[in-house]
């Protein structure tokens, strides 16, 4: 309890107030909490890159009016204690998560860990009384999946799953004409994802380069794709078969060394990443190696990667729709290409995620109606990371008075769907046997989408 501002007083002025009527009951609520503060109460585990940035000093930058960090947690000490620095934040730091729930009391709590170790802090997040916002995917293998689920309706907690790619303008746009109607009803998509020799390249050099981490790229990364298709299509997926292979990075080539700093190959190897050149790396990870040995500039030969670098599937989905989807970790370039075909016409982009020679302020569709002629779309592009997603996101949750009215919010049923696909197609992968969704959880398949519910 703060001790300026006494629970007591705190009651009989907001009911002061709501009897002379300046007040509604629901923004007493607002107005303070039972620590006498206004702003929301946020804690974050998980202080890396994607913590201590995107979700840590942007929204002390932002929304710090109101939410304020009240813990930050990391099993590294070191690191957690820099990313304090970076975001500029005066809460206590911890290494022990239960510690910092039980001390801390969140209201929210940002999960951005390991994606294998998501579940254990939003189920415990959730049992010790917080609401849940996790970055994706949610989790990596069906038993996880499950145990969420069935964490958020024993414990009556909310998951939000923060899907910032369907915020960004272009996705969104898609998301409108297909709703709209614009080529009928979607039959099939072709849905080819191309990362490139340095943003590829970076999963074989990190944690994710282990599938037992990340759950391999069919779910930290295709998440997202997944993810995207369930929204555009509208509908569940039903089965998925899948190819997968690791050629290119790990034990194919024919030298590696332990990390890029201290190789013997620096002058020649053509994926030599010097990771001192980027202070925010060097303060979060180079100076923090003593206290967990991790080193974000591994060899990405290392003879122990285990995830796939190229990967394909053929997803159908419940309302008839199929897909064939593709995913590339080598590519000269990067984005993406799409096309929805219809019963009446076809929408198809080739969508180029940062291409220097293509430096316009637009993204550009191709929309044929079948006996039509082909019309091109123009959309603006928006600044921020990830195509402008995660900005948007962040307004959508916490801006108030913002409308979901293209249903970019998700929840659990969405990001169990999204990171589904991509442990069906692993097990397809090791299985060579095409896998049922609703083999692996409780969640039936619906024909029609189900959208997770506002809070
Ligand atoms: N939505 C997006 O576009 C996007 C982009 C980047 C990363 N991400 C996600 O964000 C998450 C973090 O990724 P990152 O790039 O910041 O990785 P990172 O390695 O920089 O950070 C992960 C942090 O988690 C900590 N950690 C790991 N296990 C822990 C545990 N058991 N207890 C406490 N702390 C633990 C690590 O020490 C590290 O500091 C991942 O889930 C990733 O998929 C999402």
């Amino acid at each position: 309890m703060n001790k300026n501002f006494p629970r007591r007083d705190f009651i009989k002025n907001a009911s002061t107030l709501i009897a002379g009527g300046l007040l509604l009951p629901s923004e007493t609520l607002k107005a303070s909490n039972i620590f006498g503060s206004t702003k929301k109460r946020f804690a974050i585990v998980g202080t890396g890159d994607r913590g201590s940035g995107m979700w840590g000093k942007d929204i002390v930058k932002t929304y710090g009016d109101s939410i304020e960090f009240v813990g930050m947690c990391d099993k590294n000490s070191g690191r957690v204690n820099a990313a304090k620095k970076i975001m500029g934040v005066t809460c206590p730091t911890f290494t022990n998560f239960e510690k910092m729930m039980l001390e801390a009391k969140p209201e929210v709590l940002i999960v951005t860990t390991v994606d294998a170790t998501h579940s254990e802090f939003i189920i415990r997040g959730m049992e010790l009384g917080a609401d849940i916002i996790t970055e994706k995917p949610m989790t990596t293998d069906e038993v996880k999946c499950q145990s969420i689920l069935d964490a958020e309706k024993r414990t009556g907690k909310k998951v939000t799953v923060a899907f910032n790619y369907r915020y960004s303008p272009q996705r969104a746009k898609m998301y409108e004409m297909l709703r709209a109607g614009a080529i009928g009803k979607i039959t099939s998509v072709d849905f080819h994802w191309y990362l490139d020799v340095h943003h590829g390249a970076d999963y074989f050099r990190r944690w994710h380069r282990l599938r037992e981490n990340s759950g391999s790229l069919w779910v930290h990364k295709a998440t997202h794709h997944f993810d995207l298709l369930n929204w555009w299509i509208d509908s569940d997926p039903e089965e998925v078969f899948a190819y997968g292979a690791l050629e290119h990075y790990g034990k194919a080539n024919s030298f590696r060394g332990e990390n890029c700093r201290t190789c013997v190959h620096k002058d020649s190897c053509k994926f030599h990443f010097d990771i001192t050149k980027n202070q925010r790396y060097v303060d979060l990870y180079v100076n923090n190696e003593s206290f967990d040995g991790y080193l974000r500039d591994g060899c990405v030969f290392k003879e122990d990667i285990n995830i796939f670098d190229k990967m394909n599937a053929s997803i159908k989905y419940k309302n008839g729709v199929q897909v064939s989807y593709s995913l590339i970790t080598y590519a000269p370039y990067e984005g993406y290409r799409i096309a929805f075909n219809g019963t009446e016409g076809r929408l198809e982009a080739w969508i180029q995620e940062k291409n220097p020679t293509t430096n316009v302020d637009y993204d550009e569709f191709i929309y044929t109606k079948n006996f039509g002629k082909p019309e091109f779309i123009k959309v603006t592009k928006t600044e921020g990371g990830h195509g402008g997603g995660d900005n948007l996101m962040k307004e959508m949750l916490f801006k108030t008075g913002k409308q979901d009215d293209l249903k970019q919010k998700a929840g659990t049923r969405d990001g169990a769907l999204s990171c589904l696909i991509g442990i069906a197609a692993r097990n397809s992968c090791d299985s060579g046997k095409p896998i049922r969704i609703k083999d692996l959880t409780t969640i039936e398949p619906q024909i029609q989408k189900v959208y997770a519910t506002p809070s």
